[in-house]
């Protein structure tokens, strides 16, 4: 198994190599690609720890070295927020940057699976997709917003809340990751209820927690550490679905025909392909039908502005 992660040396990338280093199966390879000259520090650091994955760090003219038959590709490169910014205020920072890797995705390992983390996620999707299919590589069930962090956002909120066992309470979240259109399907949480306050409150703390932990960090950045955790999660899924493990189901924004949406986070099926079968979300409350109803101008207008970045 060969990982790629892009922007390893980031605040994502860095934490998120660290879990994959200590979380791999053995006789993996760890392959750390970033701009920023610290990436083969950070490849060498982290070549110390005991784990049967090997690490090697790429820097700025390696990216084909750090593709080349990669099974899965991380994408955590590109700009964070600040306070007073929207994620789709990144857009035209990180487009360019997303559309340079997919490229190079297309050159070295056109069949990887790859997961994009880079901001806005609504936008940045279509745009790998985009130069996948500019390229005849397309594959659907290869390319995966990865949105993992809020469905643990929403294990942590609906614990702390109910005061119940946190490894016990499974969240699902559709839609797409940003504001509204982040939806969280607390009707659907087993074992536990909310009122319809509750709900009125948790649904937007869970769908503002990115602000949330970009205003405490106070233009230092947005969430590294929590992200890097679900990235890694979310990497774990997929390795199990390419060594055959039945039944590993998680969610991601993917592609999804005749949809709510375009691209709209469902839960996957996962498998040696990627995405084996894109599962139901099941039956909505009337609250959670219409937050989807409401969300889906801002996430088509989202995905259009991915779309028309490659039509350019
Ligand atoms: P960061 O600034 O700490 O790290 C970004 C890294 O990307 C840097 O090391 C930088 O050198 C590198 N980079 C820039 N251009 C590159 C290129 N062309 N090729 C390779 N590397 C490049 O930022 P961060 O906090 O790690 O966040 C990274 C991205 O992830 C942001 O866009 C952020 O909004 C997004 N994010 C997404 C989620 C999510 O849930 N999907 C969560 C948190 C953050
Ligand atoms: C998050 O949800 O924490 C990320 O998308 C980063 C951000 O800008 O909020």
């Amino acid at each position: 198994m060969k990982v790629a992660v892009l922007g390893a040396a980031g605040g994502i990338g860095q934490a998120l190599s660290l879990l994959l280093k200590n979380g791999l199966p053995a006789g993996s390879e760890l392959a750390l690609y970033d701009v920023a000259p610290v990436v083969p520090g950070v490849a060498v650091d982290l070549s110390h720890i005991p784990t049967a994955v090997k690490v090697a760090g790429f820097g700025a003219d390696d990216l084909d070295a750090a593709l080349v038959d990669a099974d899965i590709v991380l994408i955590p490169a590109g700009m964070p927020r600040k306070p007073g910014m929207d994620r789709a205020d990144l857009f035209n920072v990180n487009a360019g940057i997303i559309k340079t890797l997919a490229e190079g995705i297309v050159k070295n390992c056109p069949k990887a699976l790859v997961g994009v983390i880079t901001n806005p996620v609504n936008g940045t999707v279509p745009i790998v997709a985009e130069v996948f299919k500019k390229a005849g590589t397309y594959d659907a069930s290869r390319v995966f917003g990865v949105t993992t962090l809020d469905v643990i956002r929403s294990e942590a909120f609906v614990a702390e809340l109910k005061g119940v066992d946190v490894s016990q309470v499974k969240v699902p979240v559709i839609g797409g990751h940003s504001g509204t259109t982040i939806l969280p399907l607390l009707s659907q949480v087993e074992g536990v209820t909310f009122t319809d306050e509750e709900v009125a409150a948790l649904t937007p703390r869970i769908q503002n927690a990115g602000t949330e932990v970009v205003n405490a960090k106070a233009g230092g950045g947005s969430a590294t550490l929590s992200m890097g955790a679900a990235a890694a999660r979310f990497c774990f899924s997929l390795v199990k679905g390419l060594q055959g493990e039945s039944n590993v189901v998680d969610y991601a924004y993917v592609a999804v025909e005749n949809g709510d949406a375009p691209y709209f986070a469902h839960p996957v099926r996962l498998g040696k392909n990627g995405v084996e079968e894109i599962l139901s979300y099941g039956e909505l409350s009337a609250f959670e039908q219409k937050a989807k109803e409401d969300m889906l101008e801002t996430l088509n207008k989202d995905i259009q502005e991915g779309v028309d970045f490659m039509a350019k």
